[in-house]
């Protein structure tokens, strides 16, 4: 599989398209590390860390929100677009940090939510105080309830989280709200709404932010022209560009928009959406002209397979050249069930009708994260393979903070320490996503395990210290480790955009050759396979004269 031929050439790290084969690793604030010791994490306590990341070998981080937020969704509920919680810092701490980091030849990402604010958005707040009618309701969706005295929702649509899509104000008018009820989705049909966000970009573009990961990107656009459908009717509905709801093309003049913000800064600012849709739709928002890169959740929602991984990897490599873009792999991210852990649960992670039931928290923690059941060491033996295997692929890398600790997921958190909105609101089928959120285990010991000198905001578990920074520094077998060799080499390694898949004579086994004489073999299986010829650089299991199963190599000839 081979790329045009401008993207088959090494591109500097100073160059426009930096970020085609990056490696970014994603920053929960609130949970990597905690300054001032009142448990939650803030922009000081990642300052200090700034060795620690620079060391890793990252390209960029990106951090998720740390927008003043009342915390009904982890901080995608947005009270202030444009300022950052006092308990993470001020904007001071964020120049600072964005500047220290700069220094360090990290860039700098930060998510944007469009699609829906805080209830407690200075706009929410006016709309429900000016009234049916008003132009402050325009900005976001607001509509009488049906049934005799409208106090029926205006239809029947669920939630993402669980639950009526549906909140009703005092004055008997309804809101929607696509995910939790303190998220009211914003009005993109309203020019105001347009303009606030385009001004939004350029005010932390200025600050010198390199780029934005766009939140529930595919769902701005929505045509609300009655009568409203059902939800039955947006299920049976075609996800093809006129979804009533999801997806739809007049996106592509939203992205433009923001395409041209983008394009008025040297270099270039970088967009990759979370976008839930068909890889067919998948140009609409990596084109060159909208987002320029989207996330391919495909290996994260798959199983362990060579199988599927081969058909993923071709798959997603033809759909981001398809689109003038490139791969952005993805293994771990703060929604869903820690890879570790994923991969070691015996739970076949498809629900009767063959969807995936391990995002946001899975089958495992839903019987009750029962540690017995799970068997870790596998996990983490497979976790490891599959991590060498995605930075070894063209494209870029989306990490997850504590990944490279090989940190299992948390499933002993009580309940009454729970945070997640879809816990509280879809209790029934899913444990929600606090698990992969707990603060970092920086230290073997102390209140928080060196996350900070006081407690943290999610209890850790007695395991954490184990898989502290500190209990990994200086060991050359630990998961730590391999992800520094890993990305070190990768930065040596990696030039074009291309792979060129070796017959490995195995099912189970997939080997492959990048440029540079980069030679990769993954043994899915449970046999050893022979060892092949050349210089092996890296593994991520020990070797025993053959590649044991669930073991990746890299070569080098
Ligand atoms: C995205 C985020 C998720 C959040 C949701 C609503 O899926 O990744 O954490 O809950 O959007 O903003
Ligand atoms: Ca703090």
């Amino acid at each position: 599989m081979s790329l045009a031929p401008d993207h088959e050439t090494v591109v500097s790290a100073t160059s426009a398209e930096w970020w085609r084969q990056a490696v970014v690793y994603q920053i929960y604030p609130r949970s990597f590390a905690d300054d001032n010791a009142d448990g939650i994490g803030d922009f000081r306590g990642i300052a200090s860390r700034i060795d620690y990341l620079a060391a890793l070998g990252i390209d960029a981080v990106w951090l998720s929100p740390f927008y003043p937020s009342d915390l009904a969704d982890g901080g995608y509920d947005v009270i202030d677009y444009r300022d950052v919680d006092p308990r993470i810092g001020t904007l001071s701490d964020f120049d600072t940090l964005v500047d220290a980091l700069h220094a360090h030849g990290i860039r700098v990402l930060i998510d944007i939510v469009p699609n829906h604010s805080s209830n407690r958005h200075r706009w929410f707040l006016d709309a429900v105080a000016a009234g049916p009618g008003s132009p402050a309701r325009e900005r976001y969706h607001f509509y009488d309830g049906t049934g005799p005295d409208g106090s029926e929702p205006p239809t029947d649509w669920r939630s993402l989280f669980g639950g009526p899509a549906w909140t009703r104000v005092s004055d008997g008018q309804w809101y929607l709200h696509t995910f939790a009820a303190e998220q009211p989705d914003l009005n993109w049909a309203n020019p105001e709404v347009r303009e606030y966000f385009l001004g939004t970009l350029r005010f932390w573009a200025d600050r010198g932010v390199d780029g934005f990961r766009v939140d529930a990107a595919h769902m701005l656009a929505k045509d609300m022209s009655r009568p409203l459908p059902t939800q039955a009717e947006l299920e049976a509905h075609p996800f093809d560009g006129t979804h009533p709801t999801w997806d739809r093309d007049e996106l592509r003049d939203i992205y433009a928009e923001w395409r041209t913000v983008f394009n008025s800064y040297d270099p270039p600012r970088t967009a990759v959406a979370e976008a839930a849709v068909h890889s067919s739709r998948v140009p609409l928002y990596a084109s060159p002209q909208t987002l320029g890169q989207s996330f391919f959740f495909d290996l994260q929602l798959g199983d362990y397979d060579a199988d599927s991984f081969r058909r993923i990897i071709d798959d997603c490599l033809s759909v981001a050249a398809a689109s003038g873009s490139s791969v952005t792999w993805v293994l771990n991210n703060h929604d869903t069930i820690r890879h570790a852990s994923r991969y070691g649960t015996p739970f076949p992670g498809y629900g009767p009708g063959g969807e995936p039931t391990r995002k946001h928290g899975g089958d495992w923690l839903l019987a009750g994260g029962d540690p017995v059941l799970i068997d870790a060491a596998r996990g983490l033996r497979r976790a490891r393979a599959a991590t060498m295997l995605l930075l070894a692929l063209p494209g870029s890398a989306y990490l997850y903070q504590g990944e490279e600790l090989g940190l299992q997921e948390v499933a002993e958190i009580p309940d009454a320490a729970r945070q997640d909105p879809s816990f509280f609101r879809n209790r029934a089928i899913e444990v929600g996503r606090d698990g992969c959120r707990v603060p970092l285990p920086w230290a073997r010991t102390g209140p928080s395990y060196g996350f900070g000198a006081g407690g943290s905001h999610l209890p850790q578990p007695l395991w954490f210290g184990h898989y502290s920074v500190e209990a990994q520094e200086g060991d050359p077998a630990s998961t730590l480790a391999l992800y520094r060799s890993a990305l070190a080499l990768r930065r040596e390694l990696q030039t074009g955009e291309v792979l060129e898949w070796a017959p490995s004579g195995r099912d189970d086994v997939l080997s492959f050759r990048r440029p540079n004489g980069w030679r990769v073999v993954s043994n899915f299986g449970a046999e050893p396979y022979p060892l092949p010829a050349g210089e092996i650089v890296l593994t991520s299991g020990p070797l025993t004269g053959t590649l044991p199963g669930e073991t990746t190599i890299w070569l080098r000839s």
